[in-house]
């Protein structure tokens, strides 16, 4: 890869920008006011904005290996309560994608070294999903199905935090579980049951 291409096609990313609108980046400059927090995978082929139509400004993005938020993660957790309590974003979405390589790793037999702990969480979401997932025969699908129950299970761990509980019952924060096919360019919407979740997490995780 030619470094210095990412230079030209800068130039002419700014040209095509000010083309349309010559107000562009000082209106950007001004400060931004995204609606949606994605949490998404570091995936190469996983854009947040471009496959969403939104452009710069529109999104507050957290990407790290296959779109985990864990509780002592200081990263993902600094980012929820960023866009949360200050963006003040009222939707947050989790995005996971098929073919996941952090999914499929974690489901080896290999000692990944410092990867471990981070992917031992999917091995969390798979022991606690393990009947639905060992009735699946064919591996394809239910290395899918392990994306979908992880963005799932992901979701479950935002509505674990104060943040969102307190987003939600003060300005009726949602979140939302997605997953984009990297085989078609679909975006798929779980529909997880956000309020249902919610209600069954406070008995234990009331947080606020
Ligand atoms: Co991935």
């Amino acid at each position: 890869m030619d470094v210095a291409k990412v230079f030209e096609n800068n130039k002419q990313w700014i040209k095509e920008k000010l083309t349309n609108n010559p107000n562009y980046f000082n209106e950007l400059g001004i400060g931004q006011n995204p609606e949606l927090l994605f949490i998404g995978c570091s995936d190469s082929r996983v854009t947040a904005e471009e496959l969403m139509g939104l452009g710069p400004g529109e999104v507050f993005v957290h990407r790290n290996i296959a779109n985990m938020v864990i509780s002592i993660d200081l990263n993902v957790m600094s980012v929820v309560n960023y866009a949360v309590d200050h963006l003040k974003v009222n939707h947050v979405v989790v995005c996971g994608h098929y073919e996941c390589g952090g999914v499929k790793a974690a489901m080896q037999s290999a000692d990944l070294g410092i990867l471990n702990p981070w992917l031992r969480n999917i091995r969390d979401v798979y022991r606690i999903h393990k009947n639905e997932l060992n009735a699946i025969s064919d591996e394809n699908k239910k290395y899918n199905r392990l994306v979908e129950l992880n963005v799932q299970e992901q979701c479950v761990n935002l509505i674990k935090t104060a943040t969102v509980q307190k987003a939600s019952r003060d300005r009726g924060l949602i979140v939302h579980g997605w997953v984009f096919d990297v085989n078609t360019g679909k975006l798929v919407d779980l529909k997880i049951d956000f309020d249902n979740i919610l209600k069954n997490i406070m008995e234990i995780y009331h947080l606020d």
